[in-house]
């Protein structure tokens, strides 16, 4: 019967799968499990790698994601996707030691607690897969951070590998979410009543093949999980995006006004019409780079398509902002909290749009 469920996050790991799945084997045994490989359509062809492997060991699942990024939401989508009453997730690059599976389920089946994590940082563990120094601190830092905030004792609630009950996380699905790699944090935080953990000293080994995709997201994804936690609800995250790149544009384009205007010399019409190209050029680049990171348009076919898009949502958006001033302004609203109200509606009508026509797929 299936009891174990373990999900695979994959991008770019098709040296990284056969070998695990024959580790996972040997830890498990040769029934009673399987594994979902999740994998975000990655390039080097992991997806058809996992079926190659499906196609002779009904053991292996594969969860193609097509448009779609994320190490949290395709581990949630993964555990969502099995019928097995325990779920773990683990990273596909041998950092995580299939040996502790056993151990794991054991503490969660028996209920002696509700997680099971596999820490870096307690006694017998070692994190020397880390692979510098900086990674380590950061590390670190992160998990003072996470403690903090979710109350939750632990000594690595940024760790990939935990194991639980599938109706746990079922249960808490609705209010994870999905953004970043934090995603045992998510669950921790999520949960009430708290969940109980134990942890399992986990010796972090190094990735067998392939490259790390987190570095340079860690910290950035990090960031954007404490906006969440504490003006999320407020102000959706994204939106929260979309208008600081707004108000950056608003900086490029007062400095090409600058040296179109002024130091150029050219006409106001003109200057002020090529800073505003500018600043929405801009704004495309940097909302497809940071904003809609995990819908990036790329190759130049789509991005140019999303330029376009982007340049016409904005000229919309600039005429409400433009109709809406005036009028509040005519009705004898003071200048500045019309140009205010204006600005506001013209940010709110290129999100909506923007995020529909331009980066949705509609
Ligand atoms: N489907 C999917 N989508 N999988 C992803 C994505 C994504 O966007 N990004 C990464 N993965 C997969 C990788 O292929 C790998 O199997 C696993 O998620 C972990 O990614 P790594 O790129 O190897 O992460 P790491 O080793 O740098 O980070 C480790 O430490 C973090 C905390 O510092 C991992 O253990 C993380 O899980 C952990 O949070
Ligand atoms: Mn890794």
């Amino acid at each position: 019967m299936l009891h174990l469920a373990i999900i695979l996050p994959t991008l770019n790991e098709r040296e990284n799968l056969a070998p695990l799945v024959e580790r996972i084997e040997g830890a498990l045994g040769p029934d009673g499990w399987e594994a979902i490989i999740v994998d975000d359509d990655s390039s080097d062809g992991t997806a058809d790698e996992a079926r190659r492997l499906a196609l002779c060991d009904p053991r292996i699942r594969v969860l193609q994601r097509i448009g779609r990024r994320g190490l949290a939401s395709a581990a949630i989508e993964g555990m969502c996707a099995t019928a097995a009453p325990f779920v773990a997730v683990m990273d596909a690059d041998h950092q995580h030691d299939p040996a502790l599976l056993p151990a794991m389920l054991a503490a969660v089946e028996s209920g002696e607690c509700d997680v099971a994590v596999a820490s870096r940082f307690v006694a017998g563990a070692s994190a020397a897969g880390l692979e510098d120094q900086r990674r380590e601190q950061g590390s670190a830092l992160a998990n003072r951070l996470a403690r903090k905030l979710t109350g939750v004792e632990l000594s690595d609630p940024m760790s990939g590998y935990f194991l639980l009950r599938t109706e746990t996380v079922r249960r808490i699905a609705p209010q994870l979410s999905g953004i970043g790699f934090k995603i045992l944090l998510d669950i921790l935080a999520a949960s009430s009543p708290p969940l109980s953990v134990r942890e399992f000293a986990l010796q972090f080994a190094e990735r067998r093949a392939g490259q790390s995709k987190l570095d340079r997201a860690v910290a950035f994804e990090f960031l954007i999980g404490l906006y969440e936690r504490t003006f999320g609800q407020l102000i959706p995250t994204r939106f929260a995006l979309f208008g600081t790149v707004g108000a950056l544009g608003v900086g490029v384009h007062m400095a090409a006004l600058a040296l179109l205007y002024v130091l150029a010399g050219s006409g106001f019409a003109l200057a002020q019409a090529l800073a505003t190209f500018i600043a929405m050029s801009f704004n495309f680049w940097l909302n497809n780079w940071l904003t809609y990171r995990d819908q990036r348009l790329t190759g130049a076919g789509a991005v140019l398509k999303g330029w376009a898009g982007f340049c016409a949502t904005c000229a919309v958006g600039a005429l409400a902002n433009v109709a809406v001033a005036t009028l509040l302004q005519a009705r004898g609203v003071h200048w500045a909290l019309a140009a205010l109200a204006g600005i506001v509606i013209g940010a709110v009508w290129n999100y909506a749009l923007s995020s529909r026509f331009v980066w949705g797929r509609y």
